[in-house]
């Protein structure tokens, strides 16, 4: 009799605790991150700003690419009229009650020839955009560069090919520096530096579309250019963490990171040789930027397999790389399989035949048509993986969303749901012992996306392209993470209020 009712007992225990943790997935308040957590959300300035032509800012190379007619014809010219409407966002901002906001800045508005002279309307433009976000007790969240190198940089040198860009880069966050500084302690050097690299010199899919493919490049190299590319920004980003170091951060208090594109590696089986290559791709989309920055040079693996193709680091440069991180970016949306793949059929000798595997972006349910799998586990295995791998470094969560096609629908339940889970994933992993300091949603208007214009959106808040004062309409996601940020329960069935309250006509 006793036998039996310790084990009801225990098994009520058990039934208790399995419940528990589904609703600690689920049940959280903003109140269960640590206090000086920040939430927010971002954008980047091509995206945003639009004002292309105006006020004396000169083309990036993003500008260059979108008007060559490789976006589905959208370019960055009006965007979201950031330049102009930025108050007003702000006033959204206020509304969602975002703790920060992320933006990047255009580097040939600020210095129209990339180097030499500062443009003072870009100055200025900058400038109101801090004071108003500091004036409502939003953080900026500052990233030098963002794809948008100016085109005059490029045409000039070779952009980031040349280690004349380590000179330009390191005079351009200077001014930022001395300008912004005072207001700013939130620095990001560049965004996602490997897939910056990837897309833009090794698959040519975004700017400055280099690639080995004729004619669908003009010009690249697949097999050493990406390389070079992230040595160089590696370079640049721990000269300019350097020059903080050294004339800023006494006064000015701040911190300087580097963001990459992180995706969940999962083995696709539990054999040895994918086990072996999930690590392989941990080294090459992680490793290749990270481990120079905590170790001093790029893992064995990836010099194993590019050998010279990959440039080494000297003496001098290595000690100036390792350690000069306050924290590391990552931008997160999904996780894919990966498996060995050792005969790859790739007709260059390029970063993924190097890489040698393949990714496999599984099919789950509730992925949406045309968006990639939902995996909130896999932020946190990450997050995770970079804690054990690395030290537990510092981390933001720079970009987190969910893509759906643009129109016009604000019932976007399906990117709730999203949020609602990754943050979750994010608190997991923070109870845990990760060192993650901030989430930003990707992201706060729907503007241009890089890779497909203005078809595709990740948005809080809907932009009618078609009105001409471009007017915001906040979605349903919006209103979900304002509650969340003002201190109500995550829990999705306190959301049955919340969708009664959005609008759903426009
Ligand atoms: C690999 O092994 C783990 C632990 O035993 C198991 O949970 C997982 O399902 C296995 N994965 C595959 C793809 O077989
Ligand atoms: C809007 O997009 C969503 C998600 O892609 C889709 O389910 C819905 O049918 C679309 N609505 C309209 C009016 O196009
Ligand atoms: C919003 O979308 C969800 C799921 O797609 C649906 O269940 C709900 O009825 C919609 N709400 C409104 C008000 O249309
Ligand atoms: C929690 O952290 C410890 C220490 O780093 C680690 O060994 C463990 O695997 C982590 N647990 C989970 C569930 O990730
Ligand atoms: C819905 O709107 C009502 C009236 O504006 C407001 O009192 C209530 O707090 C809102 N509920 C949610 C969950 O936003």
């Amino acid at each position: 009799m006793q036998q039996l009712l310790r084990s009801v007992v225990a098994q009520l225990f058990l039934q208790l605790l399995l419940v528990t943790a589904i609703l600690g997935e689920d049940h959280y308040m903003r109140a269960d991150f640590p206090a000086d957590f920040v939430f927010g959300s971002g954008t980047s300035a091509s995206q945003y700003e639009g004002a292309a032509f105006e006020d004396g800012r000169t083309p990036s190379i993003w500008d260059t690419f979108a008007h060559s007619g490789r976006t589905n014809g959208a370019n960055g010219d009006v965007a979201c009229d950031g330049y102009h409407k930025y108050k007003d966002d702000i006033g959204l901002m206020v509304d969602t009650g975002l703790e920060a906001f992320r933006f990047s800045i255009s580097w040939s508005r600020l210095i129209p020839n990339g180097r030499g002279p500062i443009n003072e309307k870009g100055l200025q433009y900058y400038n109101d955009l801090i004071n108003e976000l500091i004036t409502h007790g939003i953080q900026p969240h500052f990233t030098l560069t963002h794809i948008d190198t100016p085109q005059a940089l490029e045409d000039e040198d070779g952009g980031w090919l040349s280690r004349e860009i380590v000179k330009d880069f390191l005079e351009f966050a200077n001014v930022c520096f001395r300008e912004f500084g005072d207001r700013v302690l939130h620095w990001t050097t560049i965004n996602e530096a490997n897939v910056a690299s990837l897309g833009g010199y090794d698959e040519g899919a975004i700017a400055p579309a280099h690639c080995s493919r004729r004619p669908f490049c003009a010009k690249g190299d697949s097999t050493t250019e990406p390389y070079t590319v992230v040595h160089n920004m590696l370079l640049a980003h721990s000269a300019a963490a350097k020059l903080y170091k050294e004339k800023y951060k006494a006064t000015q208090n701040g911190e300087v990171g580097i963001n990459i594109y992180t995706l969940g590696i999962v083995p696709y089986s539990n054999s040895t040789e994918d086990v072996i290559a999930a690590q392989r791709a941990r080294d090459f989309y992680f490793g290749w930027v990270i481990n120079p920055l905590v170790f001093g040079d790029y893992p064995d693996t990836v010099k194993k397999r590019v050998q010279t193709r990959i440039p080494a680091f000297t003496e001098h440069e290595s000690k100036q790389i390792k350690g000069s991180f306050d924290f590391i970016g990552s931008n997160h949306y999904t996780t894919v399989y990966v498996k060995d793949d050792p005969n790859t059929k790739r007709d260059i000798k390029d970063f993924y035949a190097d890489m040698a595997v393949e990714l496999i972006f599984g099919q789950s349910t509730g992925a949406p048509a045309e968006g990639y799998n939902v995996v909130p586990w896999g932020l946190k295995e990450l997050l995770e993986y970079l804690k054990q791998a690395y030290g537990n470094p510092p981390i933001y969560i720079q970009e987190n969303g969910q893509m759906t096609r643009r129109n016009a629908t604000l019932n976007d339940t399906s990117r709730m749901e999203y949020l609602q889970a990754y943050i979750g994933s994010v608190l997991d992993a923070v109870r845990n012992g990760s060192n993650t300091k901030g989430y930003f949603v990707w992201t706060f208007l729907d503007c241009l996306e890089l890779l497909s214009g203005y078809e595709k959106s990740f948005g809080l808040y809907y932009v009618d392209l078609d009105d001409e004062e471009l007017k915001r309409y906040q979605k349903l996601s919006a209103r979900w993470y304002s509650n969340f940020l003002k201190g109500k329960s995550s829990r999705l069935n306190a959301i049955t209020q919340v969708k009664e309250n959005v609008s759903l006509s426009l």
